[in-house]
């Protein structure tokens, strides 16, 4: 018997290349009969991720964040996400730090990617601090998210070498790379339940 296929609720805000990434591996790749996406989302209609996202044909939708308090916006997101009946909220490039409300709707079911290790760098910008510090490696990180920003249990991380990376957009390319084979290999470990979250520790 086959098991129902987990449903993706995808939320971008940007160009949506890790959305691409993941579709591509639920329509030929690791996601493929384990996954579908039940729904794109974006806090930005114009966002590029949308279009590219109604190109191939997935459900999109959209409400505006601009000008919103944070609290009463992410509840009618909640609202609007669960008429699509998401086994996972995926983070694919959400330029939103996710109210409590909002995680305690899908405690446990919410994923981002960080394009740095999150035991060194929490926040915006990773690419840009791995290269302003010269860093010889980073760390991409996919974890479950929690109340806090970027603090909740790892569930993979893949060194990316920047050695020689003479250019911030170079540094992008191969971070960028590794993040979209890495995030929809650790979903399907995640739905076969091979993925096992471990709890970060801070250094700060
Ligand atoms: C990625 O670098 C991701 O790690 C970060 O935001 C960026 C989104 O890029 N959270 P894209 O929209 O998926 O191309």
């Amino acid at each position: 018997m086959h098991k129902p296929l987990a449903r993706l609720a995808i939320l971008l805000s940007g160009r949506g290349s890790n959305m691409l990434a993941l579709a591509e591996a639920v329509r030929a790749g690791v996601l493929h009969g384990l996954a579908e996406v039940a729904v794109v989302f974006s806090n930005d209609p114009a966002a590029l991720g949308l279009d590219a996202a109604a190109a191939l044909g997935l459900p999109t939708a959209s409400l505006p964040s601009k000008g919103r308090k944070r609290e009463s916006f992410d509840l009618e997101v909640v609202d609007i996400l669960r008429e699509y009946r998401p086994n996972y909220v995926v983070l694919a490039g959400y330029m939103r730090v996710l109210s409590p409300a909002f995680v305690r709707a899908f405690a446990g079911r919410i994923i981002n990617i960080h394009p740095a290790d999150t035991h060194q760098h929490q926040g915006l910008h990773a690419y840009e601090w791995a290269f302003d510090n010269r860093l010889s490696e980073t760390k991409i990180t996919v974890h479950l998210v929690d109340e806090g920003l970027d603090t909740g249990p790892i569930l993979a991380q893949e060194v990316v070498n920047l050695i020689g990376a003479d250019t911030l957009a170079e540094v992008q390319r191969r971070g960028l790379a590794v993040e979209h084979t890495l995030y929809a290999e650790t979903l399907a470990n995640l739905i076969t339940g091979a993925a096992i979250p471990t709890l970060p520790t801070h250094n700060s």
